[in-house]
């Protein structure tokens, strides 16, 4: 059986220091979907922790007084390097000998009073993901290419959805070949621990599920162009999660209704941007925008049923599920694929029983972590 382990490493914590509780509060505010945040008022104590646990940044704020900003800056570069810790460095635009102090430090994101809640995530999550993905360089290059690929695809997408431009299905195809060729060689394990710990969780998510429809295609052997549709529409399945407001597409608890009302547009808003480009499968279209909906009608956006719903759909409801169940989320630990299985098996009348057994049967087949 597949290892799907909860990490309990220092990945998942944030490190804030600042002399003013009101900066450190707001940090920790702006931050908690995505991180633990441990906050100190003593320069020694945050370099004894680091010593002890490296997190995924550390944020230090110019309001601090037992030390000097640039001096923790300086010990904790000595202690850690740019790739091993980010800094977000945060000052007044006035305090421009801090600012260029910082700048001259390697992997230090310099941020300026007062500053957007999303520009200190902005900070935060492109500091974190460069260093991430500078460790891909050390990976095989087939899975190595398998990540930049699919990330920049995932990255354009971001932008052409912003401009209204359509997305070439050509450009996302090329891009998931690699993909393909480390799911068809048994050779993804790397690739998919290479994304752990990357922050864009809906790159993470989308990710997942491309290399899971993969799996699962490969494994009932579908083909070629098929084969693509499957890939690449697990790539592109909810990419009109990028319009979500982020307070709920990363709410850490349950929805109300409101909320799910909104996280359901998010089909709408992907099939929106797909249907503008002219070169899109139609499988593409049908995993987009099938994948809510439950043989026994109860999905959404249609409430499709029975034999309304393509194998295609049914394929990818299961993997979408199963993976949303073992993501890794801070608030919500990985789930082992036992525990996925028997919720999954209690959905009755949701999922296609016999795609299931199949499912089961080829994680069952495949080796280490997913
Ligand atoms: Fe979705
Ligand atoms: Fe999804």
């Amino acid at each position: 059986m597949a290892d799907i382990q909860l990490e309990t490493s220092g990945r998942d914590y944030l490190f804030a220091i600042s002399d003013n509780d009101n900066h450190l509060t707001q940090i920790e505010k702006a931050a908690h979907s995505f991180y633990r945040t441990r906050t100190f008022d003593d320069s020694s104590l945050l370099l004894d922790s680091l010593n002890k646990r490296v997190p995924s940044a550390l944020v230090i704020d110019s309001a601090q007084t037992d030390m000097s900003s640039i001096d923790i800056v300086t010990r904790v570069r000595r202690m850690l390097s740019a790739d091993k810790l980010p800094i977000v460095f945060i000052c007044s635009p006035s305090q421009t000998d801090l600012i260029d102090g910082a700048m001259g430090y390697q992997g230090v994101n310099v941020l300026t009073k007062p500053y957007r809640r999303t520009a200190l995530l902005n900070a935060i999550s492109s500091q974190v993901n460069s260093a991430i993905e500078a460790d891909w360089d050390n990976i095989e290059p087939v899975q190595q290419a398998a990540l930049k690929n699919t990330l920049d695809s995932f990255n354009s997408i971001a932008d052409l959805i912003s401009e209204g431009t359509p997305v070439a299905y050509s450009s996302v195809a090329e891009n998931c070949q690699p993909l393909i060729k480390a799911v068809q060689d048994q050779n993804f394990q790397e690739m998919l621990g290479g994304i752990r710990g990357h922050d864009n969780y809906s790159y993470v998510h989308s990710m997942r599920v491309a290399t899971l429809l993969s799996l699962f295609g490969q494994a009932i052997n579908i083909k070629g162009d098929d084969l693509m549709t499957l890939t690449a529409g697990g790539l592109l399945h909810d990419v009109g999660k990028m319009v979500i407001p982020h307070e709920v597409l990363n709410k850490a608890g349950k929805l109300d209704d409101d909320e799910f009302a909104i996280m359901k547009t998010h089909v709408d808003h992907t099939l929106e941007f797909l249907d503008k480009s002219n070169d899109l499968p139609k499988g593409v279209g049908i995993i987009a925008g099938q994948h809510h909906e439950k043989l026994d009608g109860s999905g959404y956006p249609l409430g499709l049923a029975g034999t309304e719903l393509n194998q295609l759909a049914r394929m990818a409801a299961i993997i979408d599920i199963f993976s949303a169940l073992t993501d890794r989320r801070v608030y919500k630990p990985s789930m082992p694929p036992e525990k996925a299985f028997s919720i999954m098996g209690s959905m009755k009348g949701h999922l296609d029983p016999i795609l299931m057994v199949a499912f089961k049967e080829m994680l069952l087949d495949s080796v280490g972590d997913l």
